[in-house]
């Protein structure tokens, strides 16, 4: 089925939605973006989505609108398309200017965009995938949900070409998270995954799959795992809007979890499950 997108206050097709090549989103990816899982056509954690759009948008210093209007245009967004299970994208750039200038002028309009796609969405135990350890070589502002994505890219390219699902990314000997997801590590019956810090994206489900653990009575400590004590991991798991909770049975060489899925993720994947069918209403 055709898509329509929102771009700028307009609903068209998406094939026929252009931005001018002077955006900045194109020339420098000055710009930020967002995505947001829908369940039954319910926004899944959307509150902590848009309050974590409008971080981004501040930390770039872009004004653009606020949460009452994604609102509107995500509930219109899913009525115009008609999809149950989606991702809603958003982005939004500072704007275009026909000078090309790294200092951008002080009254551009921003650009609006925000489109949606089918999420396969799955109930079950996800089998257990292997990823490969990397140096983390991004900037040092990783809390910016940023379009700058170009370091995310080759990490996840040079991985996928060794045959590996992610990348687990390392800075000066501590786990960060993977190219476009957070990491957690279990030892010794403790949950450990990395602060949120400069270092990585503040990853929505991370944070549901804490609270999530807490409620099952299970120690988190959000503090930096070492690489020289990944052998000593019982469980390894990654989050995302889109992976949810991934068990991860190799890193490289290194067997986790008999390569199987680890008994504490798969009770925080049965947790995420039945917390999407309580917060989406889904009988
Ligand atoms: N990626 N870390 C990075 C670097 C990410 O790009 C993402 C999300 C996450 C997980 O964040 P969340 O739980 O809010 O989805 C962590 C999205 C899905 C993407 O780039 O498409």
């Amino acid at each position: 089925m055709p898509i329509t997108v929102f771009l700028n206050g307009q609903w068209i097709a998406a094939e026929q939605a252009k931005i001018s090549v002077f955006d900045r989103g194109f020339l420098f990816a000055d710009g930020i973006y967002e995505v947001v899982p829908v369940y039954q056509q319910r926004p899944f954690l959307l509150v902590e989505h848009l309050a974590r759009l409008q971080r981004s948008l501040s930390a770039l210093q872009i004004n653009a609108p606020d949460n009452s209007f994604w609102q509107a245009v995500i509930s219109e967004l899913l009525e115009r398309n008609g999809l149950a299970d989606a991702l809603v994208y958003i982005q939004v750039t500072r704007g275009a200017e026909a000078n090309r200038s790294h200092l951008a002028g002080a009254d551009l309009q921003p650009t609006l965009f925000a489109s949606i796609s089918p999420l396969p969405v799955h109930w079950h135990q996800p089998k257990p995938v292997a990823v490969t350890l990397f140096d983390d070589i991004r900037w040092l502002r990783c809390d910016i949900k940023s379009t700058s994505l170009l370091a995310n890219i080759m990490l996840k390219q040079q991985a996928h070409q060794a045959g590996y699902s992610e990348p687990l990314l390392q800075r000066d000997g501590w786990i960060t998270e993977g190219a476009s997801c957070n990491f957690f590590g279990v030892r010794n019956g403790i949950i450990y995954t990395a602060p949120k810090d400069h270092l990585i994206l503040p990853g929505i489900s991370r944070d549901h799959v804490i609270q999530l653990a807490q409620q099952l009575g299970l120690e988190v400590r959000e503090q930096a795992f070492a690489v020289t004590d990944l052998a000593e991991l019982d469980e390894l798991f990654l989050t995302s809007s889109s992976r949810e909770v991934q068990p991860v049975g190799r890193i490289d060489d290194m067997i986790i979890a008999d390569g199987q899925c680890g008994p504490l993720t798969a009770q925080l994947v049965t947790a995420y499950h039945a917390s999407k069918r309580t917060l989406c209403e889904i009988s």
